[in-house]
């Protein structure tokens, strides 16, 4: 079915979404293909490559078979995409963090967070020279990982690819390494492209224009975002959709997305160690600081008081967890303000408490009106979303175990951080930078993460390794001293692309 738009004079058709064309990742988690592994692959020859691209068994986002026992996805680096020999004047129309990469300059690193010891010189893959080319995501129900693996190594494999390395996930059934549940708070695509997106649109939503995670819709500026568009007497083009927005061009962006891939190394020891040091090894309130700084308890439940408002895009009877903003928690005493969820998404934050009159909602989206404790503006979230499609590697370790010091460890923990957005900059660089790693996030001082921090001096502010505690009398409890917790070893920006997308890579050169 399609429908008609009008948005800033152009006219477009708005069609269905063909999930025949879009990787299944984008729509779903594969959370019953408990085992996964992320190979990293290197293109050996390019047209042996493009063979195998061209009839490998990518699962599509028609529907979730529950009978079906895999699914495979598959994204490029910039270097798989000039490895493949795609023209540069194709290549020249992704986004400038894409085409400079995750590691590509020292500006970028520093504002993600990646110096210290997790600058990229020390990463695993991904720094300098070590951008692997191609991630295939391998998912498969119990014991059918293996073969799963083997079988898609056929054809041409050897010839077409070098295995860079083979990460392989731990099914933790859904609880984070530090022991919390994971994987709640999602945001809830627009598929059916009912959502017009107010301008000014200020109340906390959690429906998302299908444009912030798939390129070639409208996103919540109701504007497409920059990508590929090829004209139509381009080679191997006729394979594409035809653009929305611009006539006469095909669309090589359109049903795909950016991944954000980051291997996060988790120090559960340090983690649990710490706290148990700072509560006197008291095991509820050693459990309760941790949850301060995650900003859920372990089982997920929110800090603050569930919402009896509806909120758009979030439906109480399937996530009941999810059913809040910080509207009753305006001074962070359910929830302190630096707490790892309350930074990755601020919900309702925009707008400082006492601002629900139109009069004040203007002074303050204009920057005046008084400057109080955590008066600041932080932005609207809905721009600033993220997909998270992340997985655990390592061994479970509980608190308990963690502080035992007679145990040996068995081994590394961490989680792949893998998350899909239609634009790196404004949504994953932007969540990552202004809120996790900022230092004036919220108005507060000498802080970052609790969780993510790097504890990195940053200029005018030597201390970043501090928590605080908001208290119903007198000041805040603040926690110094924070060691850090998670250490980035690996990380890429990579293209995941619609199918014919797909198609059309395996045949350009
Ligand atoms: C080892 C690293 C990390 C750990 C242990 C971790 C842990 C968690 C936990 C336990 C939750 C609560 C469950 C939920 O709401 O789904 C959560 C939520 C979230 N995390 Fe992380 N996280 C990590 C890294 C990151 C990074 C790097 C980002 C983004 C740059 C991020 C963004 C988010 C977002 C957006 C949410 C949902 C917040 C909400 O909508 O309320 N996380 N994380």
């Amino acid at each position: 079915m399609a429908a008609t738009a009008v948005d800033s004079g152009i006219q477009r058709t708005a069609s269905a979404v063909d999930y025949s064309d879009v990787q299944g990742l984008v729509r779903f988690g594969y959370g019953k293909l408990t085992e996964s592994c992320f190979l990293l692959l290197n293109i050996r020859d390019a047209a042996a490559a493009r063979s195998w691209l061209a009839t490998a068994p990518v699962t599509n986002a028609v529907q979730l078979d529950q009978a079906s026992p895999t699914a495979l996805q598959i994204a490029f680096t910039h270097e798989g995409l000039q490895s493949l020999q795609v023209p540069d004047e194709v290549l020249a129309g992704f986004s400038a963090e894409f085409l400079t990469g995750m590691a590509g300059e020292e500006s970028r690193s520093r504002r993600l967070g990646d110096v210290g010891a997790n600058a990229p010189e020390y990463w695993q893959w991904g720094g300098s020279g070590r951008v692997p080319h191609i991630v295939l995501m391998l998912y498969a129900q119990p014991g059918k990982l293996e073969g799963w693996t083997l079988a898609i190594q056929e054809a041409n494999w050897n010839a077409a690819f070098e295995v860079v390395t083979c990460l392989l996930t731990s099914n933790l059934d859904g609880i984070e390494p530090f022991g919390f549940a994971d994987g709640i708070s999602q945001p809830a695509l627009d598929w059916e492209r009912q959502r017009k997106p107010a301008k000014n649109e200020l109340a906390y939503g959690n429906l998302a224009a299908l444009g912030e995670f798939l390129m070639g819709y409208p996103n919540e500026y109701s504007k497409y975002t920059d990508r590929p568009l090829l004209a139509p007497d381009a080679p191997g083009s006729t394979a594409l959709p035809p653009a929305e927005d611009v006539a006469n061009q095909r669309d090589l962006g359109r049903n795909g997305t950016y991944v954000v891939f980051r291997q996060l190394q988790q120090d559960v020891r340090g983690f649990w160690r710490f706290l148990d040091a700072q509560t006197n090894s008291d095991p509820q309130a050693r459990q309760s600081m941790g949850e301060d700084m995650v900003g859920r308890k372990m089982d997920g439940e929110p800090l603050v008081e569930l919402s009896d408002d509806p909120i758009a895009g979030i439906d109480p009877g399937t996530t009941p967890h999810n059913q809040f903003t910080y509207n009753s928690d305006a001074d962070g005493l359910s929830c302190p303000f630096g707490a790892h969820v309350r930074r990755a998404n601020p919900r309702n934050a925009d707008l400082p408490p006492g601002s629900s009159g139109l009069l004040s909602k203007a002074l303050h989206t204009f920057g005046f009106g008084n400057k109080q404790y955590r008066d600041d503006i932080i932005a609207s979230t809905r721009f600033h979303r993220v997909l998270r499609r992340g997985r655990e590697y390592g061994p479970g370790l509980s608190p308990e175990q963690a502080i035992q010091t007679n145990v040996s460890d068995p081994g590394e923990h961490g989680i792949y951080f893998i998350c899909l957005n239609a634009n790196i900059s404004r949504q994953f660089e932007f969540v990552q930078n202004a809120w996790i790693m900022s230092t004036k996030f919220d108005a507060m001082t000498e802080e970052s993460d609790p969780l993510l921090g790097n504890r990195q001096p940053v200029a005018g502010c030597p201390f970043t390794d501090t928590f605080s505690v908001p208290q119903v009398e007198g000041l805040r409890t603040r926690i110094t001293g924070l060691p850090q917790f998670v250490t980035v070893k690996g990380g890429a920006y990579f293209f995941l692309p619609s199918l014919s997308a797909l198609r059309y890579l395996a045949a350009v050169r």
